[in-house]
């Protein structure tokens, strides 16, 4: 369910055969010199658009029914694109649980924003992160774990906030770092909404072995926070996955 567009200068010059989109289940393209690509795929009746290039105004560019570009474009098979219905995705909501907010779901909600970002799906997110406690409700994140992210590449945003009632109804995926934060968060949906989708984040660590608490680094030394870096970066690639599995990205 792709629907990409961009521009094709570069990659096709030699290429002067235009070739259409089709409409079959597979990815389809639509590919020639100068032109815009288009790459989509079909599912019940609509065109999803999804990926890096996917945005409303592109949308808005290439919806045939609105009078967009698509109905016009070279190369493009306008018979195969009449009747489109163009559909707008919700964003993905994931929201990043910790007790304090100020180093292991800060340097998550950075992680799954740097891997979003490679994965080229970072529009298709809205990624945030809470503590169960308020104890350090408005501070930056801690300096430590802003160090060791920052030899990584990875910039940690934010100011501490207590999760609320209102994020366990919003958000899609609700991800915390050890069990004491999901007995907390566990009880909190049991009381607002007991069908929100809660994990550990380790449960998407291919390295955990059954070990499923990210440790809290808080009193420790450095090196807790470079092993719960790892961690984190291994889980998040792991929880792409599974959100892989059961949306549309
Ligand atoms: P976090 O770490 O839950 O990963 O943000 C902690 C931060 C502060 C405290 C405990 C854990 N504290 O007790 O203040």
């Amino acid at each position: 369910m792709l629907l990409l567009i961009g521009t094709n200068n570069e990659s096709n010059a030699g290429d002067s055969a235009p070739r259409k989109a089709s409409c079959g289940d597979g990815p389809s393209t639509v590919n020639r010199p100068g032109a815009a690509v288009l790459h989509g795929q079909r599912l019940d009746g609509r065109w999803l658009a999804t990926g890096p290039l996917r945005n409303r105004a592109t949308r808005r560019l290439l919806n045939p029914c609105a009078g967009g570009l698509g109905r016009g474009l070279p190369g493009v098979d306008d018979g195969s694109l009449l009747g489109i219905e163009m559909t707008t995705l919700e964003p993905i909501k994931v929201l990043f649980v910790c007790l304090g907010n100020i180093c292991r779901s800060p340097m998550a909600e950075a992680v799954f924003r740097s891997v979003v970002r490679d994965d080229g799906t970072a529009d298709r997110f809205e990624i945030d992160s809470a503590g169960t406690s308020g104890y350090h409700e408005g501070e930056a994140p801690d300096a430590r774990a802003q160090e060791v992210a920052r030899r990584r590449g990875i910039t940690l945003t934010g100011r501490s906030r207590p999760i609320t009632d209102d994020d366990l109804e919003r958000f899609d995926y609700v991800i915390v770092m050890d069990a004491n934060n999901l007995r907390d968060v566990s009880a909190l949906a049991e009381r607002v909404n007991p069908d929100a989708e809660v994990h550990l984040l380790r449960e998407f660590d291919p390295e955990a072995h059954g070990d499923l608490d990210v440790p809290d680094p808080y009193y420790g030394g450095e090196a807790g926070f470079e092993q719960v870096q790892d961690m984190i970066e291994r889980s998040c690639v792991g929880l792409l996955e599974h959100i892989r599995s059961e949306r549309t990205l």
